[in-house]
């Protein structure tokens, strides 16, 4: 790589560099951020990658323990490393304790196996079947302004408000059950994803590894969320075979049982594949929207006239009914801010997949197996894309859509990928945020709290390390 240009930090013995990502990681998450100097939070959350870049260049080299990682963020790299024509690069597979939380399953694998878990996902997630989820939604953000009647007048901390909706919508629409129902497989894997984070940049011998106390608690959180799952799944079948039932049911977790006892075996997923899927679509369905929700609520909170425009048109659209399928596709204002929200906050913000085989990208020869790590943030804030403003919340640079407000560059934003691993959840995720946004408008307004410190920082999805605190005004 070095001959064909490509720069970095020194290689260390068994580690890299992961020691000194490490530490720059700590030290950024030790200090919080002024909100005066505009919304660049790219230092914060990856500072590794800004400093590095500086100083040796766009596309560099960096190592994770003894694995090496083509750092890009050209675009044209990115696009064909993301659009993958001749699939030569291959998601990463989930390493170490990652495997622990998104398994070999539809996020994670390739090939025949893909093909299948993503019909199965894209059935789920098809424009009729979200018709029918959107009561379900109203329903689980109905059941949170409930809540937050005891908020009246006083601060509350939307994330945890968010997580709490976030789950309940997942659980109603995907699994059947509630967020109540669901905890205990919630609560577990946010333990895991605790673990998982922490052990990213820890980088220790195979052998060792294994009797690490975080290896034994991951290991035992597998266990327990898979038997959990099971039990989901053995409800569902009892029902059937005792014939109080005739189907398993017409949502995801339908789905995926009725996939596992199709007699067609290349339809068929087998049983591990059904337990992987859930607890995926637990975790992705769950903590990317929560993201969403808490930062364009933080950013209502301190751009009020902004607040206001979509408090209009939520009452216009609706006034003092509940959202409709038809009407949350007429919502322009609330969508500009969604999408001003996710380029400034992208809840998923790094990407990383890995060379099948000796490939050429770009100007490059890159060896199999080298590593490729992208993130969005770096075109989600460049100013020669965007303009000099591109730190600030400017929704209305997206009022003529998105390849205007890029200066013709659509593809450098993406908060929810490209290609064809893109996000598969991305209606579901919207229709939620635009409900559960217009049902708290009409209801509410809400001020930034002086208790409120600006700190993300990235663990797995964008999350605010203090919470978002604002002070609630019924209408
Ligand atoms: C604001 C919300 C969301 C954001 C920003 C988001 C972002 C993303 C991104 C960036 C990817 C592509 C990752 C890559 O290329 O490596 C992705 C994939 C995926 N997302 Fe989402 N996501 C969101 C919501 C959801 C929801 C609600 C679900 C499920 C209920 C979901 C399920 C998935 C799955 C299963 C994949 C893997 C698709 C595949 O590889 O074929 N996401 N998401």
């Amino acid at each position: 790589m070095a001959s064909q240009g490509i720069r970095g930090p020194s290689y260390r013995f068994i580690q890299g560099n992961a020691k000194e990502m490490w530490n720059m990681k700590k030290e950024a998450m030790s200090k919080p951020m002024s909100l005066s100097q505009g919304h660049n939070i790219f230092h914060k959350l990856q500072p590794n990658q800004e400093y590095w870049a500086k100083i040796y260049g766009k596309n560099y080299l960096q190592w994770l323990g003894t694995q090496p990682q083509l750092v890009i963020t050209e675009l044209e790299l990115i696009k064909e490393v993301l659009n993958n024509k001749d699939r030569v690069y291959l998601k990463s597979g989930a390493q170490r304790f990652v495997k622990k939380l998104f398994g070999d399953g539809l996020a994670v694998t390739e090939g025949e196996k893909w093909d299948k878990l993503r019909k199965l996902a894209n059935h789920f997630f098809h424009a009729e079947n979200l018709k029918g989820m959107v009561p379900a939604m109203m329903s689980s953000v109905e059941m949170m302004l409930e809540r937050w009647k005891n908020y009246e007048g006083k601060e509350i901390e939307v994330f945890e408000e968010f997580r709490v909706l976030t789950s309940d919508v997942i659980s109603k629409t995907a699994f059947g059950s509630s967020y109540l129902e669901g905890k205990k497989i919630f609560d577990m894997l946010r333990r895991l994803t605790f673990i998982v984070t922490m052990g990213f940049l820890k980088i220790k011998l195979p052998i060792i590894s294994k009797f690490t106390k975080d290896e034994i608690e991951s290991d035992m959180l597998d266990r327990e969320i898979s038997n959990s799952i099971m039990e989901m799944v053995k409800k569902r079948e009892d029902k059937v075979t005792s014939g109080d039932e005739d189907n398993y049911g017409s949502d995801l977790l339908g789905g995926l049982i009725k996939a596992h006892h199709d007699a067609d075996e290349m339809k068929q997923i087998s049983m591990e594949d059904l337990i992987t899927e859930v607890r995926s679509f637990y975790f992705a369905g769950q903590e990317t929207t929560n993201s969403l929700l808490a930062w364009t609520v933080l950013l209502l909170a301190i751009h009020t006239d902004w607040q206001e425009e979509a408090r209009k048109e939520a009452v216009n659209l609706f006034g003092q009914h509940n959202p409709i399928a038809d009407g949350i596709a007429r919502l322009k204002v609330i969508s500009q801010i969604i999408n001003e929200s996710t380029r400034l906050y992208p809840p998923v913000v790094a990407f990383s997949r890995h060379a099948a085989k000796e490939v050429r990208l770009g100007n490059l020869n890159l060896p199999a197996k080298m590593e490729l790590v992208i993130s969005n943030l770096p075109l989600h804030l460049d100013p020669q894309i965007w303009g000099e403003d591109v730190y600030e919340f400017k929704p209305e640079r997206f009022s003529e859509g998105v390849v205007k407000a890029t200066n013709n560059n659509s593809a450098a934003y993406f908060p929810f990928g490209m290609g064809p691993r893109t996000c598969v959840g991305m209606n579901f995720a919207l229709t939620e945020a635009k409900i559960a946004l217009s049902m708290i408008l009409r209801r509410y307004s809400f001020t930034l709290s002086p208790a409120y410190v600006h700190s993300p920082y990235a663990f797995i999805t964008l999350q605010p390390q203090h919470g978002i605190q604002v002070v609630l005004q019924p209408l």
